[in-house]
């Protein structure tokens, strides 16, 4: 049974789905289940992956510095190259779930106005290495 906010892919056509309304008994793709993707929490080897909180000290959002987090993707950026980038990065609280999509030839960090007590789970998506939480 699915779950609010549980994600899912396909091994076939590598569509990524999110759960938004919850209790389907299987999502299927490409005439196959779904594998639902688990986040990952340690990082290994040079490539970094698990989301970070850095400082913010000069927010571009206009939104008062106070409740703007800024998120980056490894402690050493991950790389944003063509077939191998962060597509997005997720802040999940109690009742929202805030989305921010990337691009190759970008930086992978994005800006959320979100208090930082109310983070439940920072999440990205690594197009060649799935999903990463913290
Ligand atoms: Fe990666």
């Amino acid at each position: 049974m699915t779950k609010l906010r549980e994600l899912y892919r396909c091994e076939i056509c590598g569509n990524v789905v999110e759960i938004a309304h919850e209790g389907a008994p299987a999502l299927v793709c490409c005439e196959q289940p779904m594998n639902k993707l688990e986040g990952k929490t340690e990082d290994e080897g040079h490539e970094k992956h698990v989301p970070i909180i850095v400082e913010n000290p000069e927010c571009s959002c206009g939104c008062d510095e106070d409740i703007c987090v800024k998120v980056q993707v490894g402690g050493t950026e991950h790389p944003m190259e063509d077939k191998h980038y962060i597509k997005f990065i997720e802040i999940l609280t109690a009742d929202k779930v805030l989305r921010a999509e990337l691009k190759p030839g970008t930086r992978p960090r994005a800006e959320f106005c979100v208090n930082k007590e109310d983070i439940i789970e920072i999440r990205e998506f690594c197009t060649v290495h799935m999903l990463w939480k913290k």
